[in-house]
């Protein structure tokens, strides 16, 4: 499988401050691939330099094998990007900012109302295309804000935080978009702080934490690499805590040595890794 973005080494600093620190990471073509970290980790400061709205300090970065720096235009065509701060115009209706999007990819105006029309039908938005979006609910909002983001049939849509601060309902309808989109050969970028997020949608993962990337694998490989296996106790202090192990037979042995302790032997979660790699076992 081929990459779509290669990141190497990328630094990015505010005055004296380094909010991405080094990373390194490859986003492989037909994938979802997410970055999941707490707030401030870096996460909005990464997609943006990728998607070239924020300028970097070192390092490199290419899409689809054009490297940002030398290469912009042809790297750009490739993206699309669903910004945390939903950048659509609420006066204006859906149908309207569709469009705008399109004049913006610079789609002939020939094709525009065709390929809004098509779009929004695709993706399931013909019912709101003459809603203004200052009165779409927060879920649409952001639904109308990925349809705009893909409108010029980008191969790598990048969505930072797409389901941040919206009810259970609406999160699995931005899901189902998500993985509809990429069944249709979008390859996905994604931010999230949700471990759940990550856990369902994501091929891979990488961790992200203070500006570096901590861990990044396969949701099974994060688990195999703390143990795949958790013995969940309480300390003498009464604090929660968290023994990890490679087969259920070491847990076991393990769980002997607790005495009267009451325990749960259980599969390793991809929380499990996330409160041991951002060194908070002991939850936040
Ligand atoms: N323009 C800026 N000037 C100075 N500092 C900034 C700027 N943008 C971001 N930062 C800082 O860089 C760090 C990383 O911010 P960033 O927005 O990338 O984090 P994030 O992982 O997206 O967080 P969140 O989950 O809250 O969206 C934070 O400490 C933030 O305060
Ligand atoms: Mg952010």
């Amino acid at each position: 499988m081929d990459n779509i973005v290669e990141v190497r080494d990328l630094v990015v600093r505010f005055g004296d401050f380094t909010a991405v620190n080094g990373i390194s990471f490859d986003v492989r073509e037909g994938e979802i691939f997410g970055f999941l970290g707490p707030n401030g980790a870096g996460k909005t400061t990464s997609i943006r330099t990728i998607t070239t709205i924020q300028k970097y300090d070192s390092g490199s970065i290419s899409i689809g094998g054009h490297n940002i720096r030398t290469d912009y235009l042809e790297a750009r065509k490739l993206i699309g990007i669903a910004q945390q701060n939903i950048s659509l115009d609420k006066d204006l209706t859906v149908r309207q900012n569709l469009k705008h999007h399109a004049i913006l990819h610079k789609i002939p105006r020939k094709d525009i109302d065709r390929v809004v029309e098509e779009t929004a039908h695709i993706l399931e938005l013909d019912d709101y295309m003459d809603h203004k979006v200052m009165n779409l609910s927060g879920g649409w909002k952001r639904k109308a804000s990925i349809i705009c983001a893909i409108i010029h049939q980008p191969k790598i849509l990048l969505l930072d935080e797409p389901t941040a601060g919206l009810d259970t309902r609406s999160r699995y309808m931005l899901w189902d978009l998500v993985r509809m989109l990429n069944a249709r050969g979008t390859t996905i970028f994604l931010t999230t702080h949700y471990i759940e997020e990550a856990e369902a949608l994501c091929n891979r993962v990488a961790i992200i934490d203070h500006g570096k990337i901590v861990t990044k694998g396969t949701v099974d490989e994060l688990r195999d690499s703390i143990g795949r296996i958790t013995v969940d106790t309480t300390s003498d202090d009464g604090k929660r805590r968290m023994e990890y192990f490679p087969d259920i037979a070491t847990a076991k042995e393990f769980a002997h040595t607790l005495g009267d302790r009451l325990y749960n032997i259980r599969r390793t979660t991809l929380e499990d890794v996330f409160l041991e790699v951002t060194g908070d076992k002991e939850g936040a």
